[in-house]
């Protein structure tokens, strides 16, 4: 996700609320903590593993905040035994991660590499041995470079990749691991990472951003019939999208227009093909008048669009839109039609995101309505400037009352109808975020970068508390 530039103005003022059931919420559901891999295995030269497009990043002067890498992140590859017996004692019965491609496949194609595979191999079996499910992403971000320099997303070869990717890790795994998400926000692959190059691999573009769009999509769907056709009935295949809520700021045409124009380019220009096997035309027309076509071949859709057992959705703020800008003109200097963010003037997180938790439910309630597949939150959380006290806690009252926040929007969603069935705290643990390296914390867990030292925060207890008490323990 992308950050704006306010300040953080939310500093552990609010007073958390106590660990109680939430109402609304059955029995069976999901509860979980997410990770992905490039943010905290680190061993990124061990094992045969070869570098990502994050790695080469990194490298880039200026791309992430003082020059921070994943190289050690949290260490996670060395300590896995460790954290997982963490995950365990929150009382989450899920554990989301990514596989790293570049362990599996350090050549992005060809033999898998058994070192690599070997990894994930004894990740899942001790999450299994400690009862909780392993729900396995195959892409957050971090493609092969080799791939990248044969072209990466923009080019349709890619996609083709990704399925024969997606198979291997299948032959390893599937005997054991039933949750798969092809791809983690391919918003964020294509939009960040191949227009406004603030994620790897830094390229600007906006054609070539498109094309990766219908590429990503593309290797969703290729991958999903090859894990169709070896997980038969039992698997449970989803992708995880960025969604917000987008609202006109006023009821203005232009506004109205404006949300229409961002929702279009940030949610229905991913749900709609995978849903309903189609790009929708106001995007499409849009992306005429900039001179884009989407590359699509005959059966391209078909494809893309073979059924969904879930949808993943990751939530962290929803946005205004007017399509007036502050000079009061309704293009701007390229001529094209203003689409201006405009504050809720709600409280902010520190990565200066608003908090929205009512946009959550109706992002969900419109989910249901729209397109009707299973939801689950695949990620949801904050980053706050947290500390670790004297006394050896870190009392990150903001945060409780973010994930309390959001847990209860979750439940009114499902009163009114939505079928959501899960709910994953982002992160397990502070770790790599991005282009804001380390100094943005993430985690129900603190990390200390020079020892190590895992940390449960009051959010992490307060979590524990709400998942016991909720499902009537
Ligand atoms: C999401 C990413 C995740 C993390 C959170 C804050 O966009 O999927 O890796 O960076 O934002």
């Amino acid at each position: 996700m992308t950050a704006t530039s306010s300040p953080a103005v939310n500093q552990n003022t609010a007073t958390a609320p106590a660990a109680r059931a939430i109402p609304g919420l059955p029995a069976d559901f999901r509860w979980g903590v997410a990770t992905s891999a490039y943010q905290i295995e680190g061993a990124t030269d061990t094992d045969g593993r070869t570098p990502s497009i994050w790695d080469t990043f990194c490298r880039v002067p200026g791309a992430v905040e003082r020059g921070e890498n994943g190289d050690t992140a949290c260490e996670h590859y060395r300590r896995m035994p460790e954290d997982v017996a963490m995950i365990a004692g929150l009382g989450v019965d899920t554990y989301r991660f990514s596989v790293s491609w570049s362990r599996v496949q350090p050549h992005g194609s060809g033999p898998v590499n058994p070192a690599g595979i070997g990894f994930y191999d004894r990740l899942v079996d001790e999450l299994l041995e400690r009862g909780v499910t392993p729900w396995l992403t195959l892409y957050h971000w971090d493609l092969p470079q080799e791939l990248e320099d044969a072209g990466g997303w923009p080019a349709r070869d890619t996609a083709y990749r990704f399925a024969d990717y997606a198979e291997a890790t299948h032959a390893a795994l599937g005997d054991r691991v039933r949750h798969w998400t092809t791809l983690n926000e391919p918003w964020c692959s294509a939009w960040l990472g191949y227009h406004t190059g603030e994620h790897a691999p830094g390229r600007k573009d906006f054609g070539d951003s498109m094309h990766a769009v219908h590429h990503l999509l593309l290797g969703h769907g290729l991958a999903a019939q090859r894990l169709r056709e070896a997980g038969g009935a039992d698997l449970e295949l989803g992708i995880t999208l960025n969604l917000g809520h987008s609202t006109p700021a006023t009821d203005d045409p232009e506004d109205v227009r404006a949300a229409r124009s961002a929702d279009g380019m940030g949610s229905r220009l991913y749900l709609d093909p995978l849903v309903h096997g189609r790009y929708p035309e106001d995007v499409v027309a849009e992306l005429g008048d900039r001179g884009v076509t989407l590359p699509v071949q005959d059966g391209d859709l078909e494809t893309i669009s073979a059924p969904l057992d879930v949808l993943g959705v990751n939530y962290y703020s929803a946005h205004q839109y007017s399509g007036t800008a502050e000079d009061g003109s309704t293009t701007d200097a390229e001529g094209r039609p203003v689409v201006r963010g405009v504050p809720h003037g709600r409280p902010r997180t520190a990565m200066g995101w608003e908090i929205v938790p009512e946009g959550l439910t109706r992002l969900l309630v419109r989910l249901e309505r729209e397109y009707g597949v299973p939801t689950v939150i695949t990620e949801n959380g904050a980053a706050f400037d947290d500390e670790l006290a004297e006394d050896g806690t870190v009392p990150d009252t903001d945060r409780v009352a973010y994930l309390d926040g959001h847990i209860r929007a979750v439940a009114d969603a499902r009163a009114e109808g939505a079928d959501v069935r899960g709910y994953f705290a982002w992160s397990l643990m502070d770790n790599f975020e991005w282009a804001f390296g380390y100094q943005k914390r993430f985690g129900i867990v603190h990390v200390d970068y020079e020892t190590q030292q895992r940390t449960v925060k009051d959010s992490g207890l307060w979590y524990r508390d709400t998942i016991r008490h909720t499902r009537g323990g």
